[in-house]
């Protein structure tokens, strides 16, 4: 059998481009998102703007060697200059503004800032969007709950949909990851929303987590573990209960697709105060290192589009039906 390529195209939904502390006023990105190359810039004034990367004047990469010049980006070939929309703002030396010039727009992709990240909407077919990305709660400030946030970033050899789809695959923990597999107790889905909420065995002593976080005096426990999705872009979790006295998790997982074989996905965890210095930095640790256990398996697999499944699979094709709302017809 050869190898499968996944056969959908970029998915349509909020995608995360940067974190914002990682785009600071007057800073210039070049970068791949969802098959494009995009310029993201922060103007001086602190608007974050991602744009089509080429200049329509002579095609240079407004994010290889282009600046910020107040809300604008300059383009390094022959200093013309683009406002946030698109439009041309200036052109240095033509003593006549051309009539195309006006006519002329870089696309611009709706763009917003929360959680601590700048999303740009993609849609294939170009229409506007369908829904908000959510405020999170515990990353837009409010700090006096919660302990340092962690910062975790991976490129992944796959796209969106399979990693998504990891989630659901409950006969894979075991074997992958070395925990037990428990299917979710409860499961949702509404339009682009989805939450499941699965009761989960964690060892702070496992494989995952590294020596100098292991927690030798605490024994396994069990904890409800909530997963939230909008879109394959934006998933929220949240553990609660967690030991000694009723610690708690969250975390963002804020994903980009890069093109059809490559995705980023960046992460913030943290933890409530009350475990920080205990049993905290296992949970972290251990998550972060678990996603190392899938890559290898990621860098090689095919995509089975009709998969023979047993009773002990998680509930994949309910999961591919939802995420089929995110891909514009036609499919390839
Ligand atoms: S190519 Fe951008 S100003 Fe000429
Ligand atoms: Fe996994």
């Amino acid at each position: 059998m050869p190898k499968q390529e996944f056969p959908f195209p970029m998915p349509n939904g909020w995608f995360c481009v940067t974190r914002s502390h990682e785009l600071k006023i007057g800073e210039v990105k070049s970068l791949k998102f969802c098959e494009q190359d995009v310029v993201a810039f922060r103007t001086e004034t602190g608007v974050a703007t991602v744009l089509d990367a080429f200049c329509p004047h002579l095609g240079a990469h407004l994010g290889e060697g282009g600046c910020v010049h107040g809300e604008t980006i300059e383009c390094p070939f022959h200093a013309w200059r683009w406002n946030t929309d698109g439009t041309c703002a200036e052109i240095p030396y033509a003593k006549n503004f051309p009539p195309k010039a006006k006519d002329t727009k870089i696309f611009n992709y709706p763009c917003v800032e929360i959680n601590g990240f700048i999303w740009a909407w993609h849609h294939l077919l170009k229409e506007e969007p369908t829904w908000e990305v959510p405020e999170i709660e515990g990353f837009n400030g409010d700090d006096e709950k919660w302990g340092k946030i962690h910062y975790y970033e991976y490129n992944i050899n796959t796209v969106l949909q399979e990693i998504a789809e990891n989630d659901v695959d409950q006969a894979h923990f075991p074997k992958v990851h070395g925990s037990p597999s428990l299917p979710e107790t409860e499961s949702i889905q509404d339009g682009i929303y989805r939450k499941t909420i699965a009761e989960t065995l964690m060892n702070p002593n496992n494989d995952s987590v590294s020596e100098e976080h292991k927690v030798p005096d605490q024994g396994m426990f069990s904890t409800t573990f909530t997963r939230e999705s909008w879109g394959l872009g934006t998933v929220g979790l949240k553990m609660i209960n967690l030991p000694p006295d009723g610690g708690e998790f969250i975390m963002i997982n804020a994903s980009c697709p890069v093109d059809n074989k490559n995705s980023i996905l960046r992460w913030s965890m943290r933890v409530s105060k009350n475990i920080e210095d205990e049993l905290g930095m296992a949970i972290i640790d251990g998550i972060a290192n678990g996603v190392l256990d899938d890559m290898p398996i990621w860098d090689h697999k095919s995509y089975v589009s009709d998969p023979i499944l047993c009773d002990g699979d998680g509930p994949i094709n309910k999961f591919r039906k939802w995420v089929r709302q995110f891909y514009s017809e036609p499919h390839t």
